[in-house]
């Protein structure tokens, strides 16, 4: 019994650590955390270290929304890009303390990432899933472009809670090469209160 109660305690206690941690960091850093992203109907975000589709009516949208803010994003991802995306710093990820992104900024961990933007009043996750993962528990706001396909694939978008983010503005482009839908969600100041 007693040891029930202090693995309740535990589970507890981890649970305000990483949601005060989640609520806190971006408050300290007064800025706005926001993880972009876009999916097929089966949560396939990524194969062969490519994104697997080619919209370009959702990358003017990701052109618009991330312009002038730094991007923060996985070795990985950094790696797949064409070139550097012009107007916005490249924060890259690595565990690896040699890694030199070619015009782009190192960064050890995601709380030197952020760090790293420094005042600044927003920053933008742009992937890919690992850095998706992890930004979950920092993230104040999801910007998640829906296809309506199914799509094959390598890379999955890892599940986000219900309870953590809310629905706050959905809309559908029919018209371009393929319709899709934007989905905004924030995250809920509601589960603080535990
Ligand atoms: N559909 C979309 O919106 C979208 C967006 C972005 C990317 N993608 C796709 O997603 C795929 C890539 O995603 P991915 O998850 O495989 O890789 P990723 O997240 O881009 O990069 C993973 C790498 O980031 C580094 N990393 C991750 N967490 C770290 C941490 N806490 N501290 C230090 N370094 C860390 C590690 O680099 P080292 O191995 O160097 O240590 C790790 O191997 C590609 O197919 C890409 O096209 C899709």
């Amino acid at each position: 019994m007693q040891i029930h109660y202090v693995l309740s305690y535990s589970a507890i206690k981890l649970k305000l650590i990483t949601i005060s941690f989640s609520v806190i960091l971006p408050k300290l850093l007064k800025m706005e955390i926001t993880i972009i992203v876009a999916m097929a109907s089966n949560r396939i975000i990524g194969k062969d270290g490519m994104m697997p589709w080619h919209i370009p009516e959702d990358l003017r949208l990701f052109k618009k929304t991330t312009m002038g803010y730094p991007m923060i994003m996985g070795r990985k991802t950094f790696e797949s890009l064409p070139g550097l995306l012009p107007g916005r710093r490249h924060i890259v990820l690595s565990r690896n303390k040699d890694y030199q992104p070619r015009g782009g900024e190192y960064a050890p961990d995601m709380t030197s990432a952020l760090q790293l933007c420094g005042q600044v009043e927003k920053a933008f996750l742009i992937g890919g899933a690992d850095i998706f993962e992890q930004g979950f528990s920092v993230a104040t706001s999801i910007i998640l472009t829906l296809l309506e396909r199914e799509v094959e694939g390598d890379v999955t978008l890892p599940n986000f809670s219900d309870d953590e983010f809310k629905e706050e503005s959905r809309r559908h482009y029919p018209d371009g090469s393929e319709p899709f839908t934007v989905v905004t969600y924030r995250r809920s100041v509601t589960n603080i209160c535990i």
